[in-house]
């Protein structure tokens, strides 16, 4: 029994630029119009539709295969799809302009390119050509580096619902040749559109790129910029095994420091449903953050129990920034605000709930060990420590986030890393946690949890 009434396979197949394939045919439109299509035709339930690799038909693309039938469609556009929909799906008949049906020409055809693949490959592998995928990877930073500086420039906002290079140009006062470069360099990478001179936002940079939009993400992602300059410190930090731009958080500066609490406060809020969920906040009164940042987390307690008052604790510049989110989100009377130095302050007594969410990252094994003993000293009896971090595997080289991540640290820190659930459970332990749990969550982090008997 098929578990739908149509399963459609359409290739998405990318290969080196140059080299005949679905997506450099648009098989990307193809598949988000067909999606579209069967939403819009109520099929959901009926028409499953799975991207896939090459199906052998390159120069023919976008190819799709519809079962149970078993119909090829080859050269499918946009403009086809309503058609394949009405027809194909909800009248059972096939649309013949667009199938396949001779079968020894299309065997020969598959067959034909399969071995100019071989061959290709072959040849590749005798002049010892670099694999692409390497090669994409090292020169990953053309892309990176074009988006950092179109951020920078604000050029989304300038091209707004359609503007001429030179309009950009003078309104961002760049010059002019290569304002026209990078536009340019913007629409291979997908992220406008171009049309007889004029460029355009595709519905991604309309939504988080421009100034006014619905979810701008600008703040967040001038962090990332930020972080371009430390990220070619890496050779020098792996010579000196530190951070060689280290400069402490009170020092970094109003633009770095609003950018910087922009991004954590993006992923802070899309991960608090998450953590508030894994937590039993039953009986749980006073929460203390540690490191709070945007407070987020705090903000997040408090919404999902009445009882519960929560304290951000952060540097003197960054207090200011969590009051505003504290005040927007209406939880003043709950949420409160403490400034002071994690690394060395005493944080007081009485709390059922310390929370470290990306902190213990910032530090080394010791200086973890001393934070988490502070924490513990902290809580009633029963209270928990809770930590949110990156948590890599046993031997350190996955999950790729954490691992990546942990040069964020070398490059950024004098000590921090990324750890494993053992180091994590190892320190909670000393410093005087029973009951130590790893909790993993969806996403890029997990918690871990101490509690004190
Ligand atoms: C990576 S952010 C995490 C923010 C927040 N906990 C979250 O998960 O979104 C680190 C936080 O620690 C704060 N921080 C860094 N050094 C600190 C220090 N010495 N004392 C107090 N807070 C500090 C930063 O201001 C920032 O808010």
């Amino acid at each position: 029994m098929e578990p739908y009434r149509f399963h459609v396979f359409v290739c998405d197949q990318k290969k080196p630029e140059g080299v005949p394939c679905c997506s450099a045919r648009g098989s990307a439109k193809v598949i988000d119009a067909l999606r579209r299509e069967i939403m819009a035709a109520g099929l959901a339930e009926d028409v499953q539709v799975t991207t896939c690799g090459s199906i052998g038909l390159c120069e023919r693309g976008p190819n799709m295969i519809v079962y149970p039938e078993g119909i090829w469609y080859s050269v499918v556009q946009v403009a086809d799809i309503p058609e394949i929909v009405s027809e194909h799906f909800q009248s059972g008949r096939v649309v013949e302009r667009l199938a396949n049906r001779d079968q020894a020409a299309l065997r020969a055809e598959i067959d034909g390119n399969k071995k100019k693949m071989l061959a290709a490959r072959a040849a590749n592998d005798a002049a010892g050509v670099l694999p692409d995928d390497f090669q994409q990877a090292v020169r990953g930073f053309q892309a990176s580096r074009i988006l950092l500086s179109a951020i920078e420039l604000d050029v989304f906002t300038a091209v707004g619902d359609g503007a001429s290079a030179e309009t950009v140009a003078s309104q961002l006062a760049t010059d002019p040749r290569a304002m026209a470069m990078l536009l340019d360099a913007l629409v291979a990478l997908a992220v406008l559109h171009k049309d007889y001179g004029r460029y355009t936002n595709t519905p991604m940079s309309s939504r988080y790129l421009m100034a006014g939009a619905r979810d701008d993400s600008r703040a967040a992602l001038m962090h990332t910029a930020h972080l371009w300059e430390r990220w070619s410190t890496l050779t020098d930090c792996v010579r000196q095994g530190t951070s060689v731009t280290h400069r402490e958080m009170v020092d970094r500066g109003d633009e770095w420091t609003t950018a910087f609490i922009a991004a954590m406060h993006r992923s802070a809020s899309a991960r608090a449903p998450l953590l508030v969920h894994a937590i039993d906040l039953n009986g749980v009164r006073r929460v203390l953050d540690v490191g709070g940042g945007s407070g987020a987390y705090a903000i997040a307690f408090a919404q999902a129990n009445n009882d519960l008052r929560a304290e951000v604790f952060d540097l003197p510049t960054v207090v200011p920034i969590t009051q505003r989110h504290i005040d927007e989100a209406d939880v003043a009377d709950r949420v409160t605000t403490r400034t002071g130095d994690l690394r060395t302050d005493d944080f007081g007594d009485g709390y059922d709930l310390v929370l470290l969410s990306a902190i213990c990252h910032m530090m080394g094994p010791e200086e973890n060990v001393d934070l988490l003993r502070r924490c513990f000293a902290a809580l009633s009896p029963g209270g928990r420590i809770v930590i949110q971090d990156f948590i890599l595997a046993p031997d350190r080289t996955a999950p790729r986030t954490a691992a990546l991540f942990a040069i964020n640290m070398l490059v950024a820190t004098q000590q921090g890393n990324s750890y494993t659930s053992e180091e994590y459970d190892t320190w909670l332990r000393e410093a005087g946690c029973d009951d130590v749990k790893h909790i993993t969550l969806p996403g890029p982090t997990g918690l871990m949890i101490g509690r004190r008997e």
